[in-house]
């Protein structure tokens, strides 16, 4: 008899692969074996197809050999010469983890927007328009004037903060690349190429909202960029729950983000918006600057 992690008694895994093969991932989870088979990450992958055609069983099998190799190692080998097998050979990577990595400079941004080409698509296109058709709907509702936006990127929360709020606007960001990018594609709004913890923007703009999406996380002084927004401004942004190679920090709960910036706000609202099914989310902030 086979123990999972939970106590369970069940077959050896190897018998259990069988059975997962013959009734589909969905079965096998429900009979609580997802201590066993959770090593098998390209299991996921397969989790709505049953395993029809020899490549798939051989894949699986070669996955869950491979899964049950080092449950067995788990098992046998005592917890502190795997921990230091494991610090000698170094940490391992999941392929379907990104490592948080930290601040970037200004060049890694210019890098990564000529590497991508989706921000030269429409607003309606991106996979954040979600997140910022709502953002935009609050502006509107709000009834802002003007706008200035930290870390704007490419320019296409600007074009949507435009159509749907008719707001004045400024945007601001440090790669040259991005910036030029936004400036040719939106000639009517207003871009301007800026370090945001060098600018004097903060105080010579003309502005009553502040939105800065996706920024605060990719970098170390983001209390210091906040700090420096003007007195009962607006401030809409967002903050994600992943690492990325160019985050410093990511959030756990609505609490997490609470705890370290609702100092900084009269009043703060914080809402979770799931971005898929695997749980990637965004949150929300939405208050005044205090
Ligand atoms: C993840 S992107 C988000 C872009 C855009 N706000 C969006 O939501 O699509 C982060 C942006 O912040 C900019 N950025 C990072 N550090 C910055 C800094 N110190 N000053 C100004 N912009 C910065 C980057 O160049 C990049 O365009």
């Amino acid at each position: 008899m086979w123990r999972d992690g939970a106590g369970s008694h069940f077959a050896p895994p190897s018998l259990l692969s069988l059975a997962y093969n013959r009734r589909g991932v969905g079965r096998v989870r429900s009979w609580r074996l997802s201590g066993i088979v959770r090593e098998g990450t390209k299991l996921v992958a397969h989790r709505r197809r049953r395993y029809t055609c020899k490549r798939c069983v051989f894949t699986w099998i070669a996955t869950s050999m491979n899964a049950n190799f080092k449950s067995l190692i788990r098992k046998f080998v005592p917890p502190i010469v795997l921990r230091g097998a494991t610090a000698m050979i170094g940490p391992r990577r999941s392929a379907d983890r990104v490592e948080q990595t930290g601040q970037k400079g200004a060049e890694w941004y210019d890098a990564s927007f000529e590497a991508s080409g989706d921000w030269s698509r429409h607003y309606t296109a991106s996979e954040y328009y979600f997140l910022w058709a709502v953002i935009a709907d609050r502006i509107q509702r709000a009834g802002a004037k003007s706008i200035l936006e930290i870390g704007c990127g490419p320019g296409q929360l600007a074009r949507l903060l435009r159509d749907k709020t008719g707001c004045k606007y400024v945007g601001f960001d440090f790669s040259q690349k991005r910036v030029e990018h936004a400036q040719k594609v939106h000639p009517d709004l207003s871009f301007v190429q800026q370090d945001a913890f060098r600018t004097d923007l903060f105080t010579t703009c003309d502005y009553d909202t502040v939105v800065c999406t996706e920024f605060l996380e990719h970098v170390e002084g983001d209390t210091v960029v906040l700090e420096k927004i003007r007195n009962g401004s607006r401030f809409f942004g967002t903050v994600p729950n992943f690492p990325f190679t160019s985050h410093v920090r990511h959030f756990d709960s609505e609490d997490d983000v609470r705890s370290r910036y609702a100092v900084f706000f009269n009043d703060l609202r914080i809402d979770k918006f799931l971005a898929d099914a695997a749980g990637k989310t965004f949150y929300l902030l939405d208050g005044e600057i205090r």
